[in-house]
């Protein structure tokens, strides 16, 4: 407890899933948090479930891919926080698991805006925050679907791989500057990620053909434990790191 005592942590997709366990997990460490999601009501929701936590809560809906949505969120976080410690780029959208020949340019757009745009623009708009303090944490979810090219669809395995090439990059470039940045690929997920989903027969077919190697479906909790090591000193000398958290799924 209080491993994030007094920290400033922005949470895209905070609504749900692995966001939501992250908002419960920084809080009981003493994080004042700042949520965002795209659903106001459950927002709202959270926003109620949090009040007895241990740091300050404030939840903002925000469109992660909109650039004057996440640069609202930024300057929030500065105004009532002072400054922004820890980004956490967590929100996410599946891609029906298509295949690149029959992939239209609107989901493949859709995609990489969520996926990997959003967590740009929140990166670019913290970053020059973060370097005049000298210290600052950014973590990127990304997936297994980030590391190996059969998790999805050709959208969200571009978005993933891309997540994690912007992730490798800023770790280096800041590395002096006392920013670290680092990226969590879970594996399968408990979580409201596919609850909408129409999935490919093909691409679910193909993508889904290795699954039987996976050891069990991750909860939200532990991927959200992650990110508290992720975010606290403990990992100080974790920089550009692709942690895998799949119970051994991509170890085979
Ligand atoms: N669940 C899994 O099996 C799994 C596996 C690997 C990686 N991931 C990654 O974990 C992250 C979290 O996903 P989850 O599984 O918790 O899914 P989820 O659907 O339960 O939660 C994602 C949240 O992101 C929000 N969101 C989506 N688009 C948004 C936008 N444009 N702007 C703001 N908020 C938006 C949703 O409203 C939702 O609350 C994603 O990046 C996902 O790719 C999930």
């Amino acid at each position: 407890m209080n491993r994030l005592e007094g920290r400033s942590i922005i949470i895209t997709g905070a609504a749900s899933g692995i966001g939501r366990a992250m908002a419960f997990a920084f809080t009981h460490e003493g994080a004042n948090v700042l949520l965002v999601d795209k659903e106001e009501d459950s927002l709202k929701e959270l926003h109620t479930e949090l009040a007895k936590s241990n740091g300050r809560v404030i939840t903002m809906t925000c469109d992660v891919s909109n650039e004057q949505e996440v640069a609202a969120v930024v300057s929030k976080a500065e105004f009532e926080y002072g400054g922004v410690q820890v980004m956490v780029n967590n929100a996410g959208i599946m891609d029906d698991f298509i295949p690149a020949d029959h992939l239209s340019n609107e989901l493949w757009e859709r995609v990489l805006k969520v996926n990997l745009y959003g967590p740009f623009y929140f990166s670019r708009e913290v970053l020059p925050i973060m370097i005049k303090k000298g210290k600052g944490v950014i973590i990127n979810v990304a997936s297994v679907g980030g590391i190996q090219g059969c998790r999805a669809g050709a959208a969200y395995t571009t978005s993933k791989f891309g997540l994690v090439g912007l992730s490798k990059n800023m770790a280096f470039m800041y590395a002096k500057k006392g920013i670290r940045c680092n990226v969590i690929a879970p594996g399968g997920v408990e979580t409201g990620i596919g609850k909408d989903m129409k999935p490919d027969i093909f691409g679910a077919e193909r993508a889904m053909s290795g699954s039987s190697n996976m050891l069990r479906m991750g909860k939200p909790e532990e991927i959200a434990s992650i990110a508290v090591f992720l975010a606290s000193d403990e990992s100080a000398l974790m920089n550009g790191d692709v942690v895998v958290a799949d119970g051994g799924w991509t170890a085979y």
